[in-house]
């Protein structure tokens, strides 16, 4: 298949691109460069074509050649949506549109969205399915909702869109992220010796390996159209159902020497829920997750000592999707919906050890 991965410089994408290469499809990138140079080790290869784009700017000449377009881009966590709940509309919400009616306008049969169990918000201790109430807590849960209830309305004979929701992500990836819990607790472990938990641990999170979304992704690509025509799958697996406090413990135990402790102040978070997995399953018996949380923190550990992840990286503004928004804003690089004010590079990722303050 020809295949447009819309942000594929991203932390999953750096991951999904070449899972989907190894498995025979010819994929191309399209992103608008966020993070160019937030890499840990290695840079990010430059292979294959792609675009740097802002997928609000997509017009349908440029996507007739494809059979399949899956959307990334995005701001792509909570806290982001805080710092401008409108320019995460306007990525999010309208960017997918923009990019999914020119897909569908190009005559592109599938469309897969990377959406995200966080719609389920606060949903409670109860495992949900994918037919659910939503309860978004955040502007970026709620772009999610609204986006794949638009997408599901250009769902036709000739126009498959199906919405991935993937639980929290964790794993290497070059694109590195540690504003994600399970890579933050394994970096804080690591370089301060303390896990340190910024909610009173409680709140159960849903987590799966970077490699086992691109897994989901793939089989979705390949499925029979029937299987996931307008269809919403969680990915991830029962097991990985776990509490904060869970994850903090797991890693405590890998990391020699380290301990647990609270933030002051720190109580509950409303993110909560638990989510069935289930329908994948089913729609998919061949499809194996195969990471566990205890080896993703081994293979975080053995990537963060390999490439000398040190407190400084921990606290730049490099793996820190917030804090490098930021500093592209303060360097007038884009506006506040975070468009490009230039045609010239965005400025280099801060160098490694550069102390960006508080988020
Ligand atoms: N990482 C997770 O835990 C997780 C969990 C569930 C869902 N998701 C979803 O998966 C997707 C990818 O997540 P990620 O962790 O790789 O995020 P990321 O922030 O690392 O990557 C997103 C990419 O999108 C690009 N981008 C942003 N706005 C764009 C635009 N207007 N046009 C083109 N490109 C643009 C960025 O430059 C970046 O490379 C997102 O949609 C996210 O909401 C992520």
């Amino acid at each position: 298949m020809k295949i447009l991965v819309a942000g594929d410089r991203g932390y999953i994408g750096a991951v999904l691109v070449p899972f989907l290469r190894a498995a025979g499809h010819d994929v191309d990138g399209l992103d608008l460069g966020l993070y160019e140079g937030c890499d840990l080790g290695p840079a990010l290869p430059d292979a294959g074509p792609r675009a740097t784009l802002d997928m609000r700017n997509v017009t349908p000449a440029g996507l007739s050649a494809y059979d399949a377009v899956l959307c990334l881009a995005a701001l792509s966590n909570d806290p982001l949506g805080d710092l401008n709940p409108a320019a995460t509309y306007s990525v999010n919400l309208d960017g997918t549109l923009a990019l999914a009616r020119a897909a569908k306008r190009a005559g592109v049969e599938r469309f897969l969205f990377s959406s995200s169990c966080s719609l389920y918000g606060a949903a409670g201790s109860a495992a949900v399915a994918e037919d659910a109430e939503l309860f978004p807590v955040t502007p970026y849960g709620e772009t999610k909702v609204i986006a794949e209830r638009e997408l599901s309305k250009l769902a036709d004979d000739n126009f498959t869109p199906t919405y991935l929701r993937n639980a929290t992500a964790y794993g290497a990836s070059t694109r590195l992220r540690l504003d994600i819990v399970v890579n933050n607790l394994t970096a804080v472990a690591l370089t301060t010796g303390q896990v340190r938990l910024e909610s009173d641990g409680t709140p159960w999170r849903p987590l799966v390996h970077i490699e086992d979304i691109s897994r989901a992704f793939l089989a979705i690509l390949e499925a029979p159209r029937d299987v996931v025509h307008d269809q919403a799958f969680n990915v991830g697996r029962a097991q990985d159902n776990v509490q904060v406090r869970d994850i903090a413990e797991m890693v405590r135990a890998a990391v020699p020497g380290s301990t647990v402790t609270l933030a002051d102040g720190a109580g509950p978070d409303i993110r909560n829920y638990r989510v069935d997995f289930g329908k994948l399953e089913s729609a998919f018996p061949d499809l194996k997750l195969r990471w566990s949380v205890r080896d993703g923190i081994a293979e975080l550990l053995q990537a963060y000592t390999a490439y000398g992840l040190t407190h400084d990286d921990f606290v730049s503004a490099r793996f820190v999707r917030l804090r490098r928004i930021r500093e592209l804003l303060a360097a007038g690089a884009v506006d506040e919906m975070l468009y490009r004010t230039t045609s010239s590079p965005f400025p280099a990722c801060a160098p490694r050890g550069l102390d960006a303050g508080p988020v």
